[in-house]
C-alpha cells in the first residue's frame, strides 16, 4: 500500500476485477474526453490483468477509510512510463487525484531508474490538465488528431515530469516519517 494524506494507492487484486471492469465499461467513470472503446468482458479484463508486468501496474485509489474511489495505472510507452487515472464522479473535485498522481510519481521515481513520466490528455479535458499541473507536470506540446473520442478525432496535449525537476519524494517518505 502506498499511503498519502488523503488517499492510498493499493495494487489491484483479482477480487477487484469485477469493480475495475464495471468502471472501465462505464462512460461516466472514464469521462467525456476519453475514447469510448472499453466495453470489455470479464474474460478480456482477466486476460489483461494476467499480462500485467512490472512496467504496467494497476492501482485502486482508496480513501483513508478504505472506500474504493478510483483507478490509477502506469504502462510503458517506448522507453518511458505513462500514467492514466479516473475517479468515480461523486469523489471528484476534492484533491484526491492530484495526490494520487503525486504518490504515483514518488513511487515510480523511487522504484525505477526512469527519468521521465508522461501523461496525455484531450485538449478539452481541463480537470485532467489541472491535476497534472498541480502534481508538477509540464505541458510539452500537442499531438494533433491523436484520439478518436465520441465520433471525432481530437487533439491531445502531452505532459511530463522528469527526475531532475522532481528532486525528492513529495508524499511517500514524508508520510511514512510523520505517521
Ligand atoms: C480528471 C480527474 C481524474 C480529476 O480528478 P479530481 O480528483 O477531481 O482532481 P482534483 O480534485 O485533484 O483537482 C481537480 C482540479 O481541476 C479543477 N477542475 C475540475 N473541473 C474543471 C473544469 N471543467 N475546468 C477547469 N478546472 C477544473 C478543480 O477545480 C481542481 O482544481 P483546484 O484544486 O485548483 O480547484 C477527474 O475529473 C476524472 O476522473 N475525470 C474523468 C476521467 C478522466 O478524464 N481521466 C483523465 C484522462 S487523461
Amino acid at each position: 500500500m502506498l499511503e498519502g494524506k488523503l488517499v492510498n494507492l493499493r495494487i489491484v487484486e483479482k477480487e477487484d476485477l469485477p469493480l475495475v471492469k464495471e468502471w472501465f465499461n462505464n462512460p461516466d467513470f472514464t469521462g467525456e474526453y476519453d475514447p469510448l472503446d472499453a466495453q470489455e468482458s470479464k474474460a478480456d479484463i482477466e486476460k489483461k490483468y494476467e499480462k500485467l508486468t512490472p512496467e504496467q501496474k494497476w492501482f485502486l485509489i482508496e480513501t483513508k477509510t478504505g472506500s474504493k474511489i478510483g483507478f490509477i495505472g502506469h504502462f510503458p510507452e517506448g522507453d518511458l512510463l505513462e500514467i492514466g487515472y479516473a475517479l468515480i464522479p461523486s469523489e471528484r473535485g476534492k484533491g484526491y487525484c492530484t495526490e494520487a498522481i503525486k504518490i504515483m510519481v514518488d513511487y515510480l521515481f523511487l522504484s525505477k531508474k526512469i527519468v521521465r513520466i508522461q501523461a496525455r490528455t484531450n485538449v478539452e479535458n481541463n480537470a485532467s490538465q489541472k491535476v497534472l499541473e498541480k502534481a508538477g507536470f509540464k505541458k510539452e506540446g500537442t499531438f494533433r488528431k491523436l484520439m478518436f473520442v465520441r465520433g471525432e478525432w481530437v487533439d491531445t496535449y502531452v505532459y511530463s515530469t522528469i527526475r531532475e525537476e522532481w528532486k525528492e519524494p513529495k508524499i511517500l517518505i514524508k508520510t511514512a516519517s510523520q505517521s
